[in-house]
């Protein structure tokens, strides 16, 4: 599928090559038919916007069995609270709040006890079913412009639009802002937050590039998406969730006044330019570099005889392990908390999805964190394993 936004012309940046899902995770039966596609990212100029330039249907990616779940992460639930309160500061007892991709209702579950109506929109079946269990309402669809017409509580009655992690993984961004349009009432806003490109080139963080992630955003871009619908950004609030992300709120045109600290970043942007194609040239020699790293790490392990395993089988590491070719040759075993991916194997590479119990049991002398982003909270479980002479490595300085 082509990403659709308005038919800009994209420069290429970088191509990742033959990529499967990032949350494919199989069984060893189903090897022969696992789907791949070209991993090939490009850059608006007009937008200022990093995009997949092709990739797989959404119906592909979040389906029966979508094997992330928000409330995996205790900072993350943490996280989702402190936002929660911020967001319940912005509206009254009687307001309406949506959220999209709600997922496990991890968010949601924070208004559970108040008069806010809120409902969530969810694709994905076993997570959604999960929040329903949770009392949280909501609906196993996508969200979009068909699927919220009969929503007649919420038509031009909603008080806040919420999301995280979700809106750069919807192809249809006219679609998406169409639906936004008929569901915030006068003054209502839509606040998303969601990996940062100014935190993925500062990092060379590329494993933050997959199916899911169709574009990564920056203000710039969104400030130029918005206003081709007559909605205004009017600020940014960096946050340090997933490596790097940014909280955006916007309103309809001519609602508020723009924040100070979104012309701060703006600006920012402008000088480093992360709003124009030279900041890309820049990525693609740095993730060349970083690969190269990579590769010669491992290969200078392996000939001094060390055993490696890795720690968390993310999404994002299909991105490394695939583009850096990095087999079970190199990685006896990737370790990991979710029931969904135990038993399974990696996609594209092939390496076996293990237990923490195994990891716990079967230790290596090298531990690839692939879960850096979570460094705090995995270093502070695994304390006892980090007296030892273990050596933790990630392409991401730690
Ligand atoms: P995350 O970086 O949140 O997201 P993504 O998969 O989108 O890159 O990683 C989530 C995965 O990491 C999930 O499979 C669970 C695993 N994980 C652990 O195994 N242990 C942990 O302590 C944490 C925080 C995550």
């Amino acid at each position: 599928m082509k990403c659709k936004i308005t038919n800009n012309k994209i420069k290429n940046v970088i191509s990742f090559g033959k990529m499967p899902l990032a949350n494919g995770f199989l069984d060893k039966k189903d090897f022969k038919k696992e789907f791949f596609y070209n991993l090939e990212t490009g850059f608006s100029e007009k937008l200022s916007l990093f995009q997949l330039n092709d990739h797989p249907k959404p119906k592909q990616m979040f389906n029966i069995k979508y094997p992330f779940f928000t409330g995996s992460s205790k900072y993350m639930k943490s996280h989702f609270q402190k936002y929660s309160k911020m967001i319940k500061g912005l509206l009254k007892s009687n307001s309406k709040l949506i959220e999209i991709g709600s997922n496990d209702g991890t968010f949601l579950k924070n208004f559970a006890n108040s008069k806010i109506k809120s409902v969530g929109f969810e694709p994905s079946k076993n997570v959604s079913d999960i929040a329903k269990k949770n009392k949280i309402d909501s609906r196993n669809k996508f969200f979009s412009y068909k699927n919220i017409l009969n929503e007649n509580s919420f038509l031009n009655k909603t008080d806040i639009i919420c999301a995280s992690n979700v809106i750069c993984h919807i192809p249809d961004l006219k679609d998406l802002i169409k639906s936004i349009d008929l569901l915030l009432n006068k003054n209502g806003l839509f606040i998303f937050e969601e990996p940062y490109l100014g935190s993925m080139f500062e990092k060379v963080s590329y494993d933050q590039i997959y199916d899911e992630h169709i574009y990564i955003f920056s203000a710039s871009s969104i400030k130029k998406i918005f206003n081709l619908f007559d909605f205004e950004l009017i600020d940014a609030i960096p946050q340090i969730t997933h490596g790097g992300s940014m909280r955006y709120i916007i309103s309809r045109s001519k609602n508020r006044k723009a924040s100070k600290r979104l012309s701060k970043i703006l600006d920012y942007e402008k000088k480093n330019n992360i709003d124009n194609f030279e900041s890309c040239k820049k990525f693609k020699k740095d993730c060349e570099n970083s690969r190269d790293n990579l590769r010669l790490k491992i290969k200078k392990l392996k000939e001094n005889g060390k055993t490696i395993c890795g720690y968390a089988a993310t999404s994002k590491s299909t991105t490394i392990l695939n583009y850096c070719n990095i087999d079970s040759t190199m990685l006896d075993y990737i370790a990991d908390t979710t029931p969904e991916k135990i038993g399974k194997y990696s996609p594209g590479k092939h390496i076996p999805i293990v237990s923490m119990d195994h990891f716990r049991k079967n230790l290596t002398d090298a531990i690839y964190l692939f879960a850096w982003n979570h460094k705090n909270e995995i270093f502070k479980k695994e304390k006892k394993i980090l007296k030892k002479k273990i050596n933790w490595f990630s392409h991401i300085k730690l």
